[in-house]
């Protein structure tokens, strides 16, 4: 874990009076309640003879992910060793509700929970993120897990200090001392509040929030709210920061990236913003995160073209290769149209790998319109991708109409997820025996002999080496490829 709030961020909680009236501002209003967690933290920590211990474990995206880092950054500030242990004095899910299966992992994580609250009843346990947005996500909670202590969402994330210092100040067991803190939206950004990141060489930036697309299956713009962009300034001084902090490469989040600036009131697109992050000086990869077909424009392409830092990595996801069933799953664009796309781009940047997500199995597909997408992965030969059965959103349009039997989607499903597989392994073989940068991340989990890293376009690959070089991007020879990923050997250092 490495601690960004030390070097962006040298707010010194001691001397904040938590005597005075918390103030209305934000960012200050949050650091007057860390300050009165911190409070709460030397006073555990002179009873106890420790100091607390959080964990925070994430669900769903890498938006997620980031939101993770937020409050362990918090976390961290108040004076918490931060755990993987979820037997720890303070438990925060960060949930995901974009298929049912998200939902029933947290029940079922919940659950365990309960034994370990039990063995230590000071235990505080806290729940937000997209799930937590939905009533009766909340019903359920109150009713059956009555053992939680505090609940907020996705609109209302920078409050956590103040929310935190609410429940900690609080004892007692079960329901009624369970705080449940829900906003419907926000159109608020709070930036300045402490961050911790999971990598020292690596971070995810929040360009954008929520999504204004509504497909007709997903759930995101109803719990993620209405799309809102981040300033570029703030953007740009954000990036700056962490490269100064040893950061070399940045993957911009966003639901739809390539929507970036329109609502901001002096507006940028997409690409203009990538020109700037392209500046920074030290940086040396950008990544991003998710494309939407429709909005791709020609101005991307020809910026991420004749980019430097730019990787060579585009999530284009199709969702389904039949033109009816993109018409109801309101993704606005035909097949048509997609292929023209990857076309294009396949045709101005050769070495880009394109990856995809695709869904079996939504109201009305039949085993023709199947044969559609299989069509598609086919032509456009995805590096890889994710492949998910249909999973009916309560309150989405699509919720409403007919589905399509178990069996019918499972065979589709079978059919289309070997179709990724058999194009994919074809697809990543051709770049063996080629030497490509890498920027290595991790000691290999199996073996302490090999370091792992990702190429620019996102194929993974090990080869031999020791810790040292994590961070580093070197040069390596692809020596054998393993279906994913590749076995190589390093040539040089490349930086
Ligand atoms: N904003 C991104 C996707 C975010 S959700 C985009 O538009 O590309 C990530 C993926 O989850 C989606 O691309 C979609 O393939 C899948 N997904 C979303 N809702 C789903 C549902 N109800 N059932 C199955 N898969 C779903
Ligand atoms: Fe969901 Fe569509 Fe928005 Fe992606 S673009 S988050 S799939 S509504
Ligand atoms: Fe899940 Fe929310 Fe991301 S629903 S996929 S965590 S935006």
């Amino acid at each position: 874990m490495y601690n960004e709030a030390t070097h962006h961020n040298e707010i010194d909680l001691d001397k904040i009076d938590i005597n005075a009236a918390p103030p209305t501002e934000e960012p200050e209003r949050q650091y007057y309640f860390m300050a009165k967690c911190r409070e709460w933290v030397k006073d555990f920590e002179q009873k106890n003879d420790r100091l607390p211990k959080a964990c925070v474990t994430t669900f769903g995206c890498q938006m997620n992910a980031r939101d993770s880092e937020k409050l362990e950054g918090i976390l961290r500030k108040v004076g918490y060793e931060i755990t993987e242990d979820e037997r720890a004095d303070f438990v925060l899910f960060n949930t995901c509700t974009v298929r049912d299966n998200a939902n029933q992992r947290v029940y079922g994580r919940l659950g365990e929970l309960k034994g370990s609250k039990r063995r230590n009843p000071n235990m505080k346990i806290a729940l937000c993120g997209c799930m937590m947005q939905e009533p009766s996500v909340i019903e359920k909670i109150r009713t059956s897990y009555r053992f939680v202590d505090l609940i907020f969402g996705t609109h209302n994330l920078y409050k956590f200090a103040e929310l935190l210092a609410t429940c900690l100040a609080q004892t007692g067991y079960g329901e009624a001392g369970m705080i449940i803190d829900i906003w419907e939206g926000t159109d608020r950004i709070v930036e300045d509040l402490p961050v911790e990141r999971k990598y020292p060489f690596k971070s995810g930036i929040n360009i954008m929030f929520g999504c204004n697309n509504f497909c007709s299956y997903c759930i995101v713009p109803y719990v993620r709210g209405r799309e809102r962009s981040r300033e570029p300034k703030e953007i740009l001084r954000e990036i700056e920061k962490l490269v100064a902090d040893g950061v070399v490469e940045v993957m911009l989040l966003g639901q739809n990236v390539n929507s970036y600036g329109k609502n901001l009131e002096e507006p940028i697109t997409f690409a203009q913003l990538l020109q700037e992050v392209e500046q920074i000086e030290g940086l040396k990869r950008i990544r991003f995160m998710t494309s939407h077909p429709k909005d791709l424009s020609d101005e991307l392409i020809q910026v991420m073209k004749e980019s430097k830092k730019i990787c060579r990595h585009l999530h284009l996801p199709l969702q389904a290769g039949s033109t009816r069933i993109l018409e109801a799953m309101n993704r606005r664009y035909t097949k048509e149209q997609y292929l023209a796309l990857a076309e294009k781009i396949r045709r101005e940047i050769p070495d880009m790998a394109i990856t995809t997500d695709i869904i079996v199995g939504f109201p009305g597909e039949t085993p023709e319109d199947v044969e559609e997408t299989i069509d598609v992965i086919r032509r456009v030969k995805y590096d890889n991708a994710f492949t998910f059965i249909y999973s009916k959103r309560t309150g989405t349009p699509a919720a409403a109409m007919e589905q399509v039997p178990e069996d019918v989607v499972k065979a589709g499903f079978d059919k289309v997820l070997k179709t990724v597989q058999d194009t994919a392994r074809e697809q990543v073989a051709r770049y063996q025996g080629r030497v490509f940068d890498v920027l290595v991340e991790e000691v290999n989990e199996n073996d302490a002999n090999l370091v792992t890293g990702r190429m620019s376009n996102n194929t993974l690959v090990h080869f031999p080496g020791g810790a040292e070089l994590i961070g580093q991007i070197v040069d390596v020879s692809l020596d054998e490829c393993h279906g994913f990923y590749y076995m190589g050997h390093m040539i040089n250092r490349a930086t």
